[in-house]
């Protein structure tokens, strides 16, 4: 049985990788997850605020002295435990990758035009395999029209990944009017893949202090849907390479999304909750599986649950939602009859 694949030309022994999250914040987690026996992982991100606070930092301190620098780091608002600058990102890539066998992403987190981008060629020098850009952008402003938005990202994309001979995935959010075409446009601008998707940590409200707050919920099973449903529509028809994010907690999901069309299986709740140990368990859950329905390889059963190769389509489509809104039937002992 071959486990063994490639996501974005980058050889893989298996196609579980550790997304981005505080499980590569230390080489000591990135070791147990190679030891545990994950294919690839992926840094935490390195955000476009950092670098771009980083050089103003650096610009302030060389031309207004020390004594004001103090106003200057205080407005940056940090993400809880990525306050490490680009420096840090760097030596903990080049770190892992002299340590490690596994193939190691770097991450860059931003969407907007600016110099931040070529830190995409010092991710590269220091050693990535490949790199993994996350587009989180809300549009908020209603000046903007959709196709603005998507141009900036468009060529957010084309500048990171003219600066590198690195594949790069470009992570994104689940909203966008057309989808698969949006994909190909990514293509076009030198993705080589897409990572499907990015959460949207939504804000809530206090009411007794009237603050606007945000929980960080890690996700279930149930998250995989979404990009279940998206993966097997784009699969055949972009030629980007597609890694599942959200979601994944057990072999089952990931069979699902390998199914689906995917080429890789991101993971970071199961993970954060298990343990980097819970990759051995869930690639003898995938091994089990493929030995009892005798398939012989992950690229076997990759997109035979597509939009294409399903015998019936509609599954994915409209009628699908016309079958399901149907398909509710009232409690008996309810007060709906
Ligand atoms: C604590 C935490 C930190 C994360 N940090 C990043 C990050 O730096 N960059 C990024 O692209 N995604 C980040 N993510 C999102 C994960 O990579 C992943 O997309 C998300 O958790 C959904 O996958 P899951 O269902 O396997 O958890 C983070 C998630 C968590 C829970």
């Amino acid at each position: 049985m071959k486990l063994e694949t490639q996501w974005m030309g980058i050889q893989l022994k298996n196609p579980l990788v550790a997304s981005a999250s505080p499980l590569s914040r230390n080489l000591d987690s990135m070791k147990r997850l190679e030891d545990a026996g994950i294919g690839a992982i992926v840094m935490y991100s390195l955000f476009e605020e950092q670098i771009t606070h980083d050089s103003y930092q650096l610009d302030h301190h060389l031309s207004y002295g020390s004594e004001s620098y103090g106003e200057a780091v205080s407005y940056f608002p940090y993400a809880p435990g990525y306050d490490f600058g680009g420096d840090a990102y760097l030596t903990l890539l080049e770190a892992a990758r002299n340590a490690l066998q596994v193939p190691i992403l770097a991450s860059l987190n931003g969407a907007t035009q600016g110099g931040w981008t070529e830190y995409a060629r010092e991710m590269e020098l220091a050693g990535a395999s490949g790199l993994e850009l996350n587009l989180y952008y809300l549009a908020a402003n209603a000046e903007a029209s959709g196709e603005e938005v998507e141009n900036m990202m468009l060529e957010t994309v084309r500048n990171v990944a003219s600066t590198v001979s690195l594949p790069v995935s470009i992570k994104i959010g689940p909203w966008f009017t057309a989808l698969p075409h949006f994909v190909r446009r990514l293509v076009a601008a030198g993705a080589s893949g897409v990572t499907l998707f990015n959460r949207f940590y939504q804000t809530d409200f206090d009411l007794e202090t009237l603050q606007v707050t945000a929980a960080l919920e890690l996700s279930r099973s149930y998250d995989l849907l979404l990009p279940l449903h998206w993966t097997a529509i784009l699969y055949g028809q972009v030629s980007a390479d597609i890694a599942v994010s959200g979601g994944i907690h057990c072999g089952t999901d990931a069979l699902k999304a390998f199914m689906a069309g995917a080429d890789a299986a991101q993971m970071t709740s199961e993970l954060l909750v298990h343990g980097p140990e819970r990759i051995k368990g869930i690639l003898q859950e995938i091994a089990g599986w493929m030995e009892e329905h005798e398939y012989e390889s992950i690229d076997q059963m990759r997109g035979s649950m597509s939009l294409r190769n399903v015998p019936d389509s509609s599954a994915f489509e409209r009628t699908n939602y016309m079958r399901v809104l149907g398909s509710y039937k009232p409690d008996p002992t309810g007060w709906l009859k």
